[in-house]
């Protein structure tokens, strides 16, 4: 099978999109060889790879990533090497200067001039083309890119895929029944299940709420499970999952059951081959909590937490993966309380790693396990 040499451009959180990649790689065989990575940032970071042409096919599902650009050589000679375009657009990463965008714009219609005429479609205030932007006339415009891994050293590439913004959106606003505090965005969705490696087999979400990781799981073609201790919940769930089955012609529907994530014995049959889940945490707070108040929380729901994972080793196949939100609190004096759980070793769990996923405004963010049974 051929390998190539890309650029995925990360979202919002750079770090989860590098572990969400290597997960990504080994659950869907591509090969993925790490070459360099620059975090500059939300939206601005990237990791040069090598990876087998299939991830070409693939990177619709990979939810921390913005683009996926191909790599057609090092250095400014190399724009003679992109193939002719007679609308195209630059973008650039690593770099944030304008006469730089210009003077490269220039120079990659000079090069595409020789061809045909060729027109350079300069957007307002941006230095890289946001995917809305592109999808509207892509791929007729084509979206070159410049990747700056130091100062003087550039790559360049052109974009050849993009996560479908409009898509995700519709998924998270569209959908029947939308709680914003309550769920999950389908981006997150399609990472956790990425990190969770699985390829097929039984899912379950046992705290499954409106249904946003089982809706993601059915349109990956897996097999999805959800229960919630709310039969409102549940009712939610299975408006979400009808309306999906309909706007994208999905046959397969979820299995769904009101059950408390302690009893999940006596409610499925089923072994699973992975857990995904956000669980409950807590009410939600009106300050950033103190020191105190975090252990104090973060201790109650331990005690739900440990007897969900007492739960899950009652219905899991073994090696399972359990890819579980424990939340992360920003504290009133500055800084991030985390917690450590060393209890889960004790049932039979081992912690793989745990990623942070927190924004500076919120109260409670989310601290993102992958763990093995
Ligand atoms: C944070 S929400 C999950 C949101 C979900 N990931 C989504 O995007 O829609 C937590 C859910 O846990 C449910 N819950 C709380 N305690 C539970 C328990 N003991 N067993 C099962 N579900 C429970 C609540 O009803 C709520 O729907």
């Amino acid at each position: 099978m051929k390998v190539e040499k890309y650029a995925i451009i990360f979202g919002k959180n750079p770090e989860l999109g590098l572990y969400e990649l290597k997960a990504f790689s080994k659950r869907f065989k591509l090969g993925v060889r790490i070459l360099e990575i620059r975090f500059y940032g939300p939206n601005k970071s990237f990791a040069i790879i090598q990876a087998k042409e299939e991830i070409e096919k693939k990177f619709k599902w990979l939810g921390g990533a913005l683009k996926l650009v191909r790599i057609v050589g090092e250095g400014l000679d190399t724009i003679e090497n992109l193939e002719y375009s007679k609308l195209f657009t630059v973008s650039l990463y690593g770099k944030e200067d304008w006469k730089a965008w210009r003077k490269l714009g220039s120079q990659v219609k000079a090069v595409f001039k020789r061809k045909d005429s060729s027109k350079f479609f300069k957007p307002a205030n941006v230095y890289s083309m946001p995917s809305e932007l592109i999808l509207k006339g892509f791929p007729e415009v084509k979206d070159v890119v410049f990747l700056f891994v130091d100062k003087d050293r550039v790559l360049v590439g052109e974009t050849i895929r993009i996560t479908n913004p409009f898509e995700l959106k519709k998924l998270d606003v569209e959908r029947p029944i939308v709680r914003p505090t309550l769920s999950i965005p389908p981006r997150l969705a399609r990472i956790m299940i990425n990190l969770s490696e699985v390829r097929k087999g039984n899912v379950l979400d046992p705290f499954c709420g409106t249904g946003t990781i089982l809706v993601e799981l059915l349109l990956q073609g897996l097999i999805a499970y959800g229960s919630d201790i709310s039969q409102e919940r549940i009712n939610d769930a299975r408006k979400n999952i009808e309306w999906i089955r309909k706007e994208f012609r999905i046959k397969q529907n979820a299995s769904l059951r009101v059950c408390d994530v302690r009893r999940l014995k006596k409610c499925f049959r089923t072994r699973f081959d992975a857990i995904i889940t956000e669980p409950y945490m807590g009410r939600p707070l009106k300050t950033k909590p103190t020191r105190e108040e975090a252990i104090k929380i973060a201790k109650q729901l331990d005690r739900l937490y440990y007897q969900a994972f007492e739960s899950f080793s009652d219905v899991l196949k073994r090696n399972a993966k359990v890819v579980f939100v424990f939340p992360a609190f920003n504290l009133a004096e500055g800084g991030v309380y985390r917690r450590n759980r060393p209890w889960l070793e004790e049932l039979g769990f081992k912690v793989e790693y745990s990623i942070l996923d927190i924004d500076e405004k919120h109260r409670i963010g989310r601290d993102i396990y992958v763990i093995r049974y």
